[in-house]
This record gives structure tokens, sequence and C-alpha cells, in this order.
């Protein structure tokens, strides 16, 4: 069984955009997919909703804090988590084995709050426990100077950064249909999926 969590309080720095392309991509692997949105605002649980039935289904935990996530039935369990990380839950749901995928925007706000929540999951003990912690530069434009900023930054923490996944519309217009990049025409995404690569590598390299 595997857990995904993909984490960062800062809002708009990617979680959901992330969850829901990883759970897409999951679903058309045909895995059981269980995605649970733990985010008050429920943008996972909206796109969900306006996905097409046709589509590799995906199922759905609509969170509130305690909901039971593992009734079995998923092979897969992406956690879209909400902007405020009650520590003391996730020690509870998180396991040995599972993986946190950290998005972050490469602008000093984030970079800065990145830190934060980085320091804070050393302190929640959360880090002793074995699980994988990785990071995605989402959102970027590898030739500005915040990019560059955001590489020694990544490399001070001594976390992997996974993959870079550029800024594109590819995603906003995918959702807004409850589709990913991975229920489109591979040739139209490209450039995209390629960028995810070095993300299912890193999620398989550390299944255990
Ligand atoms: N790689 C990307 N390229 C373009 N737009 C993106 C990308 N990642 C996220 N976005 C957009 O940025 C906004 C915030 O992303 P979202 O995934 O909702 O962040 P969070 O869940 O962390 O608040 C959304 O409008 C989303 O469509
Ligand atoms: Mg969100």
């Amino acid at each position: 069984m595997n857990q995904i969590f993909i984490a960062n309080p800062k809002g708009g720095c990617g979680k959901t955009t992330i969850a829901t392309q990883l759970a897409g991509y999951f679903a058309n692997q045909g895995r059981g997919v269980l995605l649970v949105d733990h985010d008050a605002q429920r943008s996972s649980s909206d796109w969900l909703g306006s996905r097409p039935a046709v589509c590799a289904p995906i199922n759905l935990v609509a969170s509130s804090v305690d909901v039971p996530v593992d009734d079995g039935s998923a092979d897969t369990i992406v956690h879209d988590m909400p902007a405020a990380w009650d520590m003391d839950h996730v020690a509870d749901i998180i396991r040995d084995g599972d993986k946190v995928l950290i998005p972050v925007l490469s602008s000093p706000t984030d970079i800065k709050a990145c830190l934060r929540f980085v320091m804070g999951l050393y302190r929640s003990g959360v880090m002793e426990s074995n699980i994988s912690i990785g990071l995605v530069a989402n959102r970027s434009r590898m030739k500005t100077r915040y990019f560059q900023v955001l590489l020694e930054f990544v490399g001070r923490l001594e976390l992997p950064l996974v993959a870079s996944l550029r800024d594109t519309q590819n995603y906003v217009k995918a959702m807004d249909r409850g589709l990913t990049i991975f229920d489109l025409p591979p040739s139209r995404v490209a450039a995209d999926v390629e960028q995810w690569q070095p993300i299912f590598e890193w999620l398989q390299a550390t299944e255990h």
C-alpha cells in the first residue's frame, strides 16, 4: 500500500494540481486510486466531480480531520493536504514507507514558507519514521534568478529536488475539464509528461 502526501501550507504552490495529476496518472495505470481531499476549499473534490465518466476512475474521500482513510480497496492513496498541516493528525495517518512531495514555487515568500514547513516536519518527529520526502519545483522558469535561489535552498535542505514542472496552461485547461495531462493525447502534452518521469521513478525507487 502506497500513500503519497502532497503537502505545503503555502496556498497556490500546486498541491491540488500535483495531487490530481498523480491520481490521474495512477488511475490510467489501472491502479485503484483513492484521492483524499483534506482541504476545506475542496478543490480536488470539485475537480473529481467534473471528471468525465469515461475516464479512468478515481475514488474520493472528502476528508475532515479524522476520516478513516484506508478501507482496503485502494492500492494507491494520494492525499491533497490542507493549508494547515496538523502535525498530530498527520503523525496518526503517515506510515513507514509513505512519501511526501512538497511543491514549491521559486519566489522569496514561497521559499521561506517552505523552509518553515520543513523545519516543522523535523520538529514533529515525522522525519524519524521511514518516510521519503522530496521537493517539486512547480511553475518553474529555469532562467530566472529565483529559480537559482530555490536550487540553492534545496541543496542546503538535503532533501531531493525530485522534479521541476514548468508553468503551462496545459494543467489549467485539463483541470477545468476534470482531466489530467495523462488523460490527453500524448502528442499534445509530451513535454509535460516527460517532466513527470523523475517523479514516477522517485516514487517507485522509494517503494517498499
Ligand atoms: N505548473 C503549473 N502551470 C500553470 N499553472 C499552475 C501550475 N501549477 C499550478 N498552477 C495553477 O496555480 C494555481 C494554484 O495551484 P493549486 O494546485 O490549486 O495550489 P494549492 O492546492 O497548493 O493551493 C491554480 O490556479 C493552478 O491551476
Ligand atoms: Mg489546493
